[in-house]
Formats: C-alpha cells, sequence, structure tokens
C-alpha cells in the first residue's frame, strides 16, 4: 500500500466519529507546533503565530499567521461527521425473552442495506463528573471490537427481498446487543470502556460504526475502501496541505465543520457563527479593525472539499452526458447553476490555476439536468463569511454507505493543491 493511503486509512480507522476525527487532529497539530485556544479564554495572536481551536470537540479550525503583510485569507473547509446511527436515551430493549437489542435512530442519509449483517461497533463521548473537581468534563469513547450486528430476515420470510425493500429503521434496523443475560450492561460497557465508573455518566453521544478496516484493492491497487471517505478523505488531504504549505502569504485556515449530514444549521456547523467568530477574534487580537477584516476578506479564497460522485460503473445514466468524473482521474470541481454549489466563472478559473501550478489534474461534475443533487458546506458558511468559494471533492462511489470507495491516486492530488492554496 502506498504512503498516503496507509496514512488515510490509519486516520480513518483512529477516527470512528467526529470527536474522534478532532482529536487526532488537534494531536497532530500540537505535534507540529500549533497553540490550543479555547473559546472561554482570552486570545492573543502573533504574526507568524499557528493556533487551532474548536467548538463542541466536534468542529476544528487551525490558522496560521503570516509573518509579514497579510494578503488575504484562503481557507479550505470539509467536514468531520458521517451518516451512521446514533444510540438513543435508554438504549437497550428486551426482544422475545432472549435477546437484547439497541435502540438507534438515524443520524444523516445513509444507504441502510449494507449496515446488515456485519460486525459493528460503538464509539463517541460520554459527558461525566469529575469526582474530584465535580466538575463535568467529555470522555471519548470507543468500544473498538465486534460487538453488535443487525441480522438480515433470511430470504424465507421476505421472497422479496432482491425485488427492492423500504427500510423502517425503528423495525428493521436494530442491531442486537446480546443474549438476556446482557440486560443492564450497555452503559457499563461504555462507560468502562471509557475508563470511568457507570454512575459518573450524565449525558451520551454514542454512535454505531463499521468494524470493517479499509483497504487497498483492485487488479493494480489502484482503488480503495473504508467507512467516512465522505468527508475524511478531503479532511484529511486539507490538513497534510496545510501542513507542508508555506502559509507565508495568506491567513492559511484549515476548518473543518460537524453536521454537515443533517443540514449544517448547528452551533459548530456551518450555518453557525464559528469561522465568522474566529476569523473576527484574530483580528482584533492583531490589532486589526473591522475594515481591515472586510479587506481580508474581499481578498481571500475558499475550497469547499467534499466528497463527489465518480460515475458508476453499473450506472452510467446516471451522470451528466460528458461531465464524468472517474476515480483517480483528479481533483473534481462541482457546478450547479442552483448555486447548491458555490463555483462559478471566477472561482472554477481560480482553483483551476492553483491545479496547474500544483501540477495536478480537475475534473467536473454537474448534476444530470433532471436529477436534484445533494449539498454541501460551502453556500450555507457563505451566508456567514462571504468569500470567493469554490466547491470541490475526490471522486468516490457508494456514497453514504458504511464502506464507501475512492481511488488511490486523487488524495495526493489534493494534497499538492492545498499546499499551493496555502503558499
Ligand atoms: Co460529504
Amino acid at each position: 500500500m502506498d504512503k498516503i493511503s496507509k496514512q488515510l486509512l490509519d486516520f480513518i480507522e483512529k477516527s470512528p466519529t467526529c470527536f474522534h476525527a478532532v482529536e487526532n487532529m488537534k494531536q497532530e497539530l500540537a505535534e507540529n507546533g500549533f497553540t490550543e485556544l479555547t473559546e472561554n479564554r482570552k486570545w492573543e495572536i502573533e504574526k507568524g503565530g499557528s493556533y487551532y481551536v474548536t467548538r463542541n470537540g466536534s468542529s476544528l479550525i487551525a490558522f496560521s499567521i503570516p509573518e509579514g503583510e497579510m494578503e488575504g485569507i484562503r481557507i479550505m473547509t470539509g467536514h468531520s461527521d458521517s451518516p451512521c446511527f446514533k444510540i438513543k436515551e435508554n438504549p437497550e430493549i428486551e426482544s422475545e425473552g432472549h435477546y437484547v437489542k439497541l435502540n438507534v435512530e438515524k443520524y444523516g442519509g445513509m444507504i441502510c442495506a449494507p449496515w446488515f449483517d456485519r460486525p459493528l461497533s460503538v464509539a463517541g463521548r460520554v459527558i461525566v463528573r469529575d469526582p474530584e473537581t465535580k466538575t463535568l468534563r467529555p470522555v471519548l469513547v470507543n468500544i473498538d471490537r465486534d460487538l453488535l450486528m443487525i441480522p438480515s430476515l433470511a430470504i424465507h420470510m421476505n421472497r422479496e427481498a432482491n425485488d427492492g425493500y423500504k427500510y423502517n429503521v425503528q423495525k428493521d434496523m436494530l442491531p442486537l446487543y446480546g443474549g438476556s443475560a446482557s440486560k443492564g450492561s450497555f452503559l457499563k460497557l461504555v462507560a468502562e470502556a471509557a475508563g470511568i465508573p457507570e454512575d459518573a455518566v450524565l449525558g451520551h453521544d454514542l454512535f454505531l460504526y463499521n468494524r470493517q478496516k479499509g483497504c487497498v484493492w483492485g487488479a493494480s491497487e489502484e482503488f480503495l475502501s473504508s467507512g467516512r471517505l465522505d468527508d475524511l478523505q478531503c479532511v484529511f488531504a486539507s490538513l497534510k496541505g496545510f501542513l507542508a504549505g508555506e502559509k507565508k502569504r495568506y491567513m492559511a485556515v484549515h476548518c473543518v465543520l460537524d453536521n454537515e449530514e443533517v443540514g449544517s444549521g448547528t452551533k459548530q456547523g456551518a450555518a453557525s457563527t464559528f469561522l465568522y467568530d474566529t476569523l473576527i477574534r484574530v483580528h482584533e487580537s492583531l490589532g486589526f479593525s473591522r475594515e481591515d477584516y472586510l479587506i481580508h476578506l474581499a481578498d481571500s479564497f475558499m475550497v469547499s472539499a467534499d466528497n463527489a460522485h465518480a460515475v458508476h460503473p453499473n450506472y452510467g445514466d446516471k451522470s451528466d452526458p460528458v461531465n464524468r468524473p472517474c476515480l483517480n482521474g483528479g481533483i473534481v470541481m462541482k457546478f450547479n447553476a442552483n448555486q447548491r454549489y458555490c463555483t462559478d466563472g471566477i472561482s472554477a478559473a481560480i482553483f483551476r490555476d492553483i491545479c496547474e501550478k500544483a501540477g495536478v489534474p480537475v475534473q467536473t461534475f454537474v448534476n444530470r439536468s433532471d436529477m436534484a443533487g445533494g449539498s454541501t458546506l460551502g453556500n450555507i458558511s457563505n451566508t456567514r463569511v462571504a468569500l470567493n468559494t469554490v466547491d470541490i471533492g475526490l471522486p468516490q462511489l457508494a456514497m453514504h454507505s458504511p464502506y464507501e470507495t475512492a481511488g488511490v491516486r486523487d488524495t495526493e492530488y489534493l494534497i499538492k493543491a492545498a499546499e499551493v492554496l496555502f503558499a
């Protein structure tokens, strides 16, 4: 396996939830000399300094201030969350006097079928009361073993199983956790994995994840599959390019936001004030005026990086007649006349110029004109912090499956483009 694919798959494996993704990025930033800021303390930003701040433990903004004159701001954004199942309060349900299953609800719009008949586990965060200080604090948890399964109904009991099926989450998707003896043990198990007493847990945000590790495959090992490629592949590439870039001319910003999969309208999502608050605080701390901020913003550029649909080998008819991105064909620029994607003639030209300088290929994606497409965070973020923005992504198949597929070469293309963006 090539080095970049290995690093990417390691990062994704260590990041079963948005909280873990943010924690892993924090560690890497700290190792690279970045200083942590918190929103509830005064910031003292210096020219030439590098910092990061998080909100809710699930969104992160890292930035570097140039030593000399700031020519504007360069931002790459991605999202930390992926569609999955969230465990409800009072999670255990007894069934048939012999089983305990868990009560879950949908987070985002996943493909349900591939969640069946494969080992799953649980990760997320618990909020605990510290026995000494009596304060509340979050603790990340990953049970990290094969723990759950959502068994299919046998074909004999549903002869139409292969003729299309409408999944009812409350009935069909509840994972089996144990035999009747396991009753009352689930939150104990979670507390044990978090290394805390069960009665210390006052709240939780726990999610199911697919236990199947990422792999590289294909005749020439040209493909790569894993959970959460959307959007951790872009997040990983953005971070690598951000760290490698010189960051000499612009305020460089690596921005990863939660809740893209549920519309971004949360305190830490793209519709929140997080990016705006961070940029304003940096400007104030550096002694800039509000007008300086607006002048910088007018000279700024944002790359909204969220994975894109490659043309499918079995469903070529689902793609536009001529804009048909393929795996390993390069970074995909996304266009939509109704501005669900922000790309316009100007931002497309700027991004093509960046990719030319980086020596990486660019492809284009537009939905078939008779099909509604997905949305992303670029246009939502622009309603808070308005700047020239391009929507891009890396080409992938099986988007929102718990096991998605991409090309091994595309990650490096985005790293290189990010390096040029963060010159
Ligand atoms: Co996405």
